[in-house]
Order: structure tokens, then sequence, then C-alpha cells
């Protein structure tokens, strides 16, 4: 059986890594799109909703498995069903994350990539009127991307190569103060430039009318708990990982909690960055291009290029804030391969990341294909390989995941959950969290995800047709 010494050197580290690892594009480009797709105040209320009920209790499952089996996804798991009574092909949730981790890795990295361009882009100034132009243009681009992208992953790769301490830890300690002052100063420049009371607006109230089928609640729910899950990099390994190293000092309840109130706090702040500011510039988020991809690369450039001389300032600092958030969350994306590499297969950690970059890249040409050449080569229901592979993971895997990781431990691990581990003295809060992971947890992951799959899949809106049986 693989196992590992490993531990963080300091009690801040899985504080400062988790965090860091939450904290990413998700946050500062999903959340805003996903809530102006899905009607503004009522999804962010729906968000608010599922990270307090689910969201937390199943990060916290997580990260148990990774304290108590101290070892990578795969091998903490195993360990962990072995000391339980349990069939040693609970594995698969392991290796189902560490799949999701490598898709999500494949994706992910072409949006920072993006990302890390229009830094460069935005500096140089944006006329007005052309942000749509360049947005199309540059998704044209494949030796472009590619080498964004590439750039991207190498730097991540090379962080994580130089291990937990010098590599990761180190990282964090600088990357996570610089991105907390750039959201205020984005927030503060919203405030002072755009129109805030839209903003909050937008983001905090919400009419019963903004749902017009039931159809559509159902794809809200499921955006808002994907968005839930995806934000707070649950369901990757990512937290099984940073939770094997772990002091036993440290209790898995109060360090997720500080986690997930960050994580949180972050996705709020953004959406209060960009709406007042676009908002303020009189663009609105029916009519506008406020939809995936095009709030952060079409509209904010053109708020930017509005903004004249002062864009070319704010703008870079917005891709900057961006770029940082999407590198620490690189960073713990690779990090489940490369300890399973190592451990499993006793590899050096410098050539298991090697393996692991190759990979990355090679998975990163497949999404930037599906921007350009492959822009039409649908897969299945999905229009390309870049949309196939972000539902793959994000939609398909990481709700899986998420299920196998609370049955596991609400079912399974009961005798080897322990008070001290997880600091819960309350015995009222330690059954309500094992019952949350045994029945609340599973039953509606795997509701909003059969229902989910019908729909996106085959075109089958069940719930419309029970609703229509009453
Ligand atoms: N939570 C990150 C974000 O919101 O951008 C994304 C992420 C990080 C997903 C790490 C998965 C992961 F393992």
């Amino acid at each position: 059986m693989a196992t590992q010494s490993s531990q963080w050197n300091n009690n801040t580290a899985f504080l400062l890594a988790a965090t860091g690892s939450a904290v990413g594009l998700g946050n500062i480009w999903g959340f805003p799109y996903k809530a102006a797709e899905n009607g503004g105040g009522l999804f962010v209320l729906l968000y608010i909703f599922f990270v307090i009920t689910l969201g937390f209790p199943v990060f916290m499952a997580e990260v148990f498995i990774g304290k108590k089996g101290k070892s990578n996804p795969v091998s903490s798991v195993e360990s962990l069903a072995a000391k339980s009574n349990s069939s040693k092909k609970w594995g698969i949730v392991g290796y189902a994350g560490i799949l999701a981790s490598l898709i999500i890795a494949g994706y992910y990295a072409v949006i920072a990539g993006f990302v890390i361009d229009y830094g460069f882009i935005s500096a140089q100034g944006v006329a007005e009127g052309t942000a749509k132009d360049i947005w199309a243009n540059q998704q044209s681009t494949f030796f472009d991307m590619t080498f964004w992208t590439v750039l991207f992953i190498v730097g991540s790769c090379y962080v994580v190569a130089n291990g937990i301490d010098a590599g990761i830890d180190k990282a964090m300690r600088f990357l996570l103060p610089m991105l907390f002052i750039l959201v205020l100063a984005m927030v503060g420049y919203g405030a002072y430039q755009g129109d805030f009371n839209a903003g909050i607006n937008y983001l905090f109230s919400w009419k019963a009318d903004d749902i017009e089928t039931t159809g559509q609640a159902a794809a809200i729910v499921q955006a808002a708990i994907g968005q839930a899950f995806f934000s707070l990099s649950i369901g990757m390994g990512t937290l099984m990982a940073f939770g094997s190293y772990m002091p036993s000092s440290q209790k898995v309840s109060k360090a997720s909690g500080v986690v997930v109130t960050a994580d949180t706090g972050v996705a709020l702040l953004a959406g209060l960055a960009i709406f007042p500011l676009a908002f303020g510039l009189g663009l609105d988020p029916k009519e506008d291009a406020f939809g995936g991809s095009a709030l952060v690369f079409e509209t904010m450039p053109e708020a930017f290029a509005q903004l004249g001389v002062i864009g070319q300032v704010v703008g870079p600092l917005f891709f900057f804030l961006l770029a940082v958030a999407a590198f620490s969350s690189m960073i713990s994306i690779l990090e489940p391969s490369v300890a399973f590499l190592t451990q499993k297969f006793s590899m050096s950690r410098m050539k298991a990341t090697g393996v692991i970059l190759l990979v990355c890249i090679s998975l990163s040409l497949v999404s930037i294909a599906g921007h350009n050449v492959w822009k039409d080569v649908s897969v299945g229901a999905l229009d390309n390989p870049f949309e196939f592979m972000k539902y793959f993971a994000d939609d398909f895997l990481l709700l899986l995941v998420g299920t196998g990781m609370s049955v596991f431990v609400g079912w399974r691990l009961q005798k080897v959950i322990d008070a001290d581990t997880m600091g819960i003295s309350s015995t009222t809060m330690m059954n309500l969290w094992v019952f949350i992971l045994k029945w609340v947890s599973p039953i509606f992951l795997m509701t909003i995800w059969t229902l989910g799959n019908l729909q996106v899949l085959f075109e089958y809106d069940l719930l419309d047709k029970i609703i229509n049986l009453f």
C-alpha cells in the first residue's frame, strides 16, 4: 500500500493552499456569468444555500478522507476502505476524481491562456465597438492560444515540481494576499466608477417572475449546485491531497469553514467588481453578451474600452487578478495526479510532474481545437470538444465523485470518523453532518445529476413531464 509521510510544515499552509485552490476562474469568470445567465439574485441565493447545506458538508468529507487516509486520493480511499472492511473498489472514487482533475486542467489552462493574452491586449488599448471582433479573432488563432496555454501549464507545473512546501506553500503565500488586494481594488473601482446600487440590486434581489418555466427552474438549481461544488474544488481529489498533508493538530471542520467562507466571499466580491461597472456603462445582462466567456472576454473589454486611457490600467489589472486566481487553482488541480504517480509508482516528483505536464498539454490541445479547427465537431449532444470536456468534468464526473465521497464517508466510515480529527465536539452537529452525507446529499445530488443529464444529453425534461402530470 502506498503511503506517504509528507506534511505541511506549518498550520496555515492548508488554509492558504485550499483557499488558493477554491478561489479561481470559477469565482471571477464563472460565477458572474452564471448569475447573469440564470436570473441574477435567485441564482445567488440558491448558490449560497447549496454552499452551506451541501457544499460545506461534502467539502469536509473530502478533507476528512485525505487527513485520515494520509495519502493520494486513490490510496487514501483504498486504505480507509480496508480499515472499514469495505471493498477496495471504492478506490474508483479516487480514480474518478483524478480523471476529472486532468480534464479540468485541460480546459482550465486554455481559459487562463486567454486571460494572460487579454492582459496584454487591454494594456495596448481596445477601441470602442471592437471587443466582439477581437474575441472572435482570439478564438480562431490555434497557435497563439497554444502558446499562452502551454506557458501557463509549464508555470504551474514548475511550482508543483518544487514540492508542497518549497513549491505550493511558498507560491500561495505570495499569490493569495495579492489576489485579495486586487479583488478589493476592483470592487472599489466598480463602486467609484460604476453603478454600485444596480450591481447590488442585481445580485441580491430576485423576483419570482425571473423564472419562466419549470424546466428553467431545474436548470437554475443544477447550475447553482454545480457552481457551488466546482468553486469549492470538491470532487477532484485536490482536497483529499491537501488534507493528507494536514498536521494532526489542525481540525477539519474549522479549516474547512475558513476556506468555504473565503471562497464564497470572493465570488460575491467578483460579482460586485463586475456588475456595477457593466451597469454603469449602460450594458444590460439581458441584451449584451453576458453569457459564457463573453462576459469576461467581450463585455469587460468593451467596458474598459469605454473608459479610455484609464481602461488601459484597470483592464490589465482585472486580467492580472484573473491570472493570479487561475494560477493558484491550476497548481491545486495538478497536485492529486502528481501525488498519485509519486506514491503509486514510486516516481520522483519531478518525473511525475513531467508526465502530468505532457498529459495536460495534450488535453489542452483538444480543448483549444474546440475553439477553432474542431469548433463544429460535436461530441454527443455537446457542440465541440471544449464544451464536452467542460460538461463531462464539471457536470457529469464532479457530482458523481461528490456523491461517492458522501456515501463512502456517511455509510462506510462511521466507525472511522472521530470527533477529534473533525474538531466537532457536539454530538448533534456530528449526527447532522453524517445524516447529510448519508441521505440528503446523495439523494439530492443524484436527482439533479439525473435530471440534468437527461436534459442535456437527451433533451428530455423529466421534471417538466412530472409536474405536468398533476
Ligand atoms: N475551484 C476552482 C475555481 O473556482 O476556479 C477550480 C478548481 C480548482 C476546480 C481545483 C478543481 C480543482 F481541483
